[in-house]
């Protein structure tokens, strides 16, 4: 015990759409391969959204699970952050309209939008929020409905991304453990390797600009996966190293979930074996914000996180952004 306040996971819930789209549809709708899905990228099947169905309604389903861990009820939030870059609308923000759907009437309300790492710049929001004993409890989201932003008539990109959403509950502690530290970083410099050109206040969607088909993902693969390697190394080696851990005291490696050689690679670097790093992107694919709380919630369920153990979450996204966490259960 200290008189420090810390931040630690009560409860973690996730939700992924029921439609299952394989690798094998793919084939019928652009030119691919299952082998060329699996070899290059690990993933095998994704998860859809039906039309009408949006992220603050994935995020409610995760939301719930999490609370019920919890043992909390929806006006015991003080903060729903949600990180996402597939909003239920362009205004207001998706948290306004979870508040509403969870009825947690006491939360103050805000997205952040770090693409993939949005999950990692939300706990660390509200780990520090936590610190300086403004809120108790904060409710840390990470959603996506990627299949709504990307041109499934590029190959390119239509394969690799999927749906889904997962949620954590962040408590105030005194105890020595929980979340140990956050890491965060960005590079806008690098923007235009990953972005969606029109459709935002600088450059609207217009019926003369929308054949383009630059309202959709546009990615240069291969310049992305050097920098996801790159920063998510010196994102997991930076708070290892600052909260004092060696690489054999990681217990579980949580990477974000964009392609399974990222993941090799950055394991072979951390010098993890990959016996000790979650991978789930073979039945998900890349769900971007989504896809860290995801697979914390499923290695939480399968007793993979044990009392005690340490969990280093790191994740890459467009921006770009990065950043890194280590939690000590
Ligand atoms: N099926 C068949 N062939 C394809 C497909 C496909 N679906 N997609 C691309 N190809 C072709 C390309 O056209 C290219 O052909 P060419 O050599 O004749 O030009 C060839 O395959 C190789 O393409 P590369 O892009 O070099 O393939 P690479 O090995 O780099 O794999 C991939 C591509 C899977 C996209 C990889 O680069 C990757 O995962 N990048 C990182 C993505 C990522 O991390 N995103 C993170 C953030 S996502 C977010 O923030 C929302």
């Amino acid at each position: 015990m200290s008189d420090k306040i810390n931040s630690k996971i009560t409860g973690t819930g996730s939700f992924a759409p029921p439609r299952i789209l394989t690798n094998y549809d793919l084939e019928k709708m652009v030119e691919t391969s299952n082998e060329w899905i699996i070899t290059r990228s690990g993933i095998k099947e994704r998860r859809i959204v039906e039309d009408g169905t949006g992220p603050s309604d994935l995020s409610l389903e995760a939301s719930k699970i999490a609370l019920r861990e919890a043992n909390l009820e929806p006006d015991q939030i003080d903060l729903i952050l949600i990180g996402t870059v597939t909003p239920d609308y362009l205004l207001p923000s998706t948290a306004c309209i979870l508040q509403d759907k969870l009825k947690a009437k006491n939360a103050a309300v805000l997205d952040i939008v770090a693409a993939c790492s949005g999950f990692i710049y939300g706990l660390s929001i509200a780990s520090a929020f936590i610190a300086i004993g403004q809120y108790k409890n904060v409710l840390v989201i990470g959603v996506e409905t990627l299949s709504k932003i990307v041109n499934w008539e590029d190959r390119n990109t239509c394969v690799l991304f999927g749906d889904g959403a997962g949620a954590a509950v962040v408590s105030a502690t005194t105890e020595e453990k929980g979340i140990l530290g956050t890491f965060l970083s960005g590079d806008g410099s690098l923007a235009n390797l990953l972005h969606i050109q029109l459709g935002g206040a600088k450059v609207p969607l217009t019926k003369e600009n929308i054949g383009l088909k630059q309202h959709y993902i546009s990615m240069q693969g291969n310049e992305v996966f050097k920098s996801a390697v790159r920063a998510m190394e010196g994102a997991a080696k930076h708070i290892i190293q600052k909260v004092g851990l060696s690489p054999e005291e990681i217990d579980l490696l949580i990477p974000h979930q964009a392609n399974i050689r990222i993941i090799e690679a950055l394991a072979k670097r951390l010098k993890v074996p990959m016996d000790r790093v979650y991978v789930n992107i073979d039945r998900y694919g890349n769900t971007s914000a989504a896809s860290v709380p995801i697979a914390l919630d499923e290695a939480r369920k399968k007793g993979v996180i044990k009392e005690g153990s340490n969990t280093v979450l790191v994740a890459f996204g467009a921006g770009f952004t990065w950043g890194s966490a280590v939690i000590k259960w």
